[in-house]
């Protein structure tokens, strides 16, 4: 497998320190910085959009580096993932990979009328205009769905529509501070049997008590945010998350 990426999920800093906070982790050995960005539609809660992306970047002094420190990892739990709507607005906010949920670009997938609009793209569409617009793509599952899926696009035969990143899902989207759900660990070890030299990320649940699980499974990218913001000495957990990966 790769090496370990960690990457705190800032879903649980203080909101009114964000600065500060995400500077601090990077501080304490983060790689990654996990944005957490949620809709109220896509899932049952709302976070914040690029105005507040664009001020931690500015705050938090850190290069864009695609697979280096301080990259800016955007997880888009958003049901409206067509390319003119934020692919853009994203780049431009900061954003470094853009992982997109499978469920809500595909259009055999939608699951009320409303989400087939037009506007919606292919996976493999969106990749590749992600990729166009010079960040990194990532793609996630959430738990109800089979990692199948994601075959398509990490087999396409063109390297453009092939995502940088996968991230399984361990908790149902929407909040920090959930139960690690290691039902779903079966489709990291798949994956990393498959493919590996994937980014195969994990997010939901990650902490000193569930890294190990996750790690023999395959996964790299860890993502965490109660283990760490939650935590005495966040340094000490980031570097014992990172052991647990690269042993
Ligand atoms: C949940 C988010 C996660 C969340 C993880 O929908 O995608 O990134 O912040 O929080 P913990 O690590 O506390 O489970
Ligand atoms: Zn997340």
């Amino acid at each position: 497998a790769p090496p370990a990426i960690i990457a705190p999920s800032i879903l649980s800093a203080d909101f009114a320190n964000l600065g500060a906070d995400c500077s601090r982790t990077i501080a304490q050995g983060a790689d990654w910085l996990h944005v957490d960005i949620m809709d109220g539609h896509f899932v049952p809660n709302i976070t914040f959009g690029p105005p507040v992306v664009v001020k931690i970047r500015s705050h938090v002094d850190i290069p864009t580096q695609p697979h280096g420190k301080g990259t800016f990892d955007c997880h888009m739990m958003i049901a409206e993932v067509m390319p003119k709507k934020w692919v853009k607005e994203f780049k431009k906010a900061g954003c470094d990979l853009y992982c997109f949920h499978y469920e809500a670009a595909d259009s055999t997938a939608a699951e009320s009328p409303e989400e087939t609009s037009e506007l919606r793209t292919s996976p493999r569409e969106l990749i590749r205009y992600i990729h166009d617009n010079e960040m990194l793509a990532g793609i996630a599952i959430k738990p109800s769905t089979k990692v199948d899926v994601l075959y398509d696009v990490l087999d396409s035969p063109n390297e453009n529509e092939r995502p940088d990143m996968v991230l399984v899902m361990t908790v149902e989207p929407g909040f920090g501070g959930q139960k690690f759900m290691a039902s779903e660990l079966p489709k990291v070890t798949e994956l990393r049997k498959r493919y590996p030299d994937l980014n195969i990320e994990v997010d939901g649940g990650l902490g000193p008590a569930t890294i190990d699980q996750a790690a023999d499974a395959g996964a790299n990218v860890i993502v965490a945010g109660s283990a760490v913001f939650g935590a005495k000495d966040p340094a000490e957990v980031i570097s014992l998350l990172r052991k647990a990966v690269d042993q």
